[in-house]
């Protein structure tokens, strides 16, 4: 039977009809925005930071508001540009945002500052004004690595660019992180800081509340349960998920998959955990492929102490001999031991107790042995 109505609405390209819990910040947001587009100054620009952990709604956010004021403004263009897609360069940026603009204002042998300008000219010249958002900025600024970023000059188009009016009349920067881990000058950060739009983790109750509406567009009537969407809402306000809405929606989506490949007519809470679990168990698979061959051996050292001895920690020092046992049959010396004992316990593998016991965290002893030994043996049969 099938359970879903539309699945594409659980996509994150999908904008949903109303953003519920986060009101005040699509109100915050638009007052700063409007500050610019009704300036009385032709260099004022508006600026504002959205911030906020994964899937809290910040991309989601500043397209429903850009949208919303190209819709009652109609000289206003909103440009989004997501500078994850580009090169640690500001040209590049430009390029893009002068081809979007006009093809008039690109040329692919301009520099940045003078596609900047041609921008400008051109919004000048069109009688038109633009908002600009910029997204993951945080991910530039650290890929920039102290070369001339898109934040220094969008913070200060009065001193980078001589057209007046700007029309540029508001600049968004999304970031996850408001510290720019260090990486801004006091000057920068100072101007940006002014205009921060906070989005906090949201709460059990207020995911249930998201995830009931999502849930309304994407499915059948009765096809996931109040039940369901209650446990989804728990494991997506939980660490490491922390109110991570696309989480929530994609495993919605996967246990609706999942459910109506097996036949059922609703989807239950066993299908959530059994996706819980495979993209747990991905996710594990993709960490220990990871791993050196030191770490892997000690991490297979750990799991095979623990399951020969069937006790909650590992003795080290068991744990070391098991680990000469494996080096000697694979024909490898048996050094590094304790140093990957230490970039296990960094990775999150094992957590150290006092008085020289060994936790496993993460996942259970076997499915960690099986995996790191197919991984040794293929690793050997690539060798020999
Ligand atoms: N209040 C809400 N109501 C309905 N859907 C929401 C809400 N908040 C977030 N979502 C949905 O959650 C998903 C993630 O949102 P979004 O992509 O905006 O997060 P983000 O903060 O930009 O995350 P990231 O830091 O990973 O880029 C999207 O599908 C979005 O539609
Ligand atoms: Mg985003």
């Amino acid at each position: 039977m099938p359970l879903f109505v539309d699945a594409s609405k659980l996509s994150p390209s999908h904008i949903p009809r109303t953003l519920i819990h986060r009101e005040r910040e699509t109100e915050l947001l638009t007052r700063i925005l409007k500050r610019g587009i009704e300036r009385r100054s032709d260099d004022f620009v508006a600026k504002a930071q959205v911030v906020g952990g994964v899937g809290a709604g910040k991309t989601t956010l500043s397209l429903k508001v850009g949208r919303e004021l190209e819709a009652a403004y109609r000289n206003l263009a909103h440009l989004y540009v997501n500078l994850r897609m580009f090169s640690a360069s500001r040209v590049s940026v430009y390029r893009y945002m002068a081809k979007t603009f006009s093809e008039q204002a690109f040329s692919q042998s301009l520099s940045a500052e003078e596609l900047l300008d041609n921008m400008l000219t051109y919004l000048k010249h069109n009688g038109m004004l633009s908002i600009v958002t910029f997204d993951e900025a945080d991910y530039h600024v650290r890929t920039c690595r102290g070369k001339e970023t898109v934040i220094y000059d969008f913070t200060r188009l009065h001193e980078v660019s001589p057209i007046r009016p700007i029309n540029v009349v508001g600049v968004v920067f999304i970031t996850r992180d408001p510290e720019y881990n260090g990486l801004l000058e006091k000057p920068e950060l100072s101007s940006l800081g002014a205009n921060i739009v906070k989005l906090e983790p949201y709460t059990r109750q207020q995911m249930v509340d998201i995830l009931e509406g999502r849930v309304v567009e994407a499915f059948r009537k009765g096809a996931v349960p109040h039940q369901v969407i209650e446990y989804v809402a728990d494991v997506a306000t939980r660490p490491p998920h922390n109110g991570d809405v696309r989480f929530a929606l994609d495993l919605l989506l996967y246990a609706g998959n999942l459910a109506e490949s097996r036949g059922y007519d609703h989807v239950k809470i066993d299908d959530i955990r059994y996706v819980l679990a495979e993209t747990g168990h991905a996710t594990l698979l993709r960490e220990i492929a990871e791993l050196t061959e030191n770490e892997k051996t000690a991490l297979l050292a750990v799991a095979k102490s623990l399951t020969s001895s069937g006790d909650a920690y590992a003795d080290v020092q068991a744990v070391k001999k098991i680990y000469t046992m494996v080096c000697e049959q694979q024909g490898r010396v048996d050094t590094g031991f304790d140093k990957a004992l230490k970039s296990l316990k960094l990775r999150g593998f094992i957590e150290l107790r006092g008085q020289g016991k060994v936790e496993l965290v993460g996942a259970d002893a076997q499915r960690i042995s099986q995996t790191v030994e197919h991984h040794l043996k293929r690793r050997r049969g690539e060798d020999g």
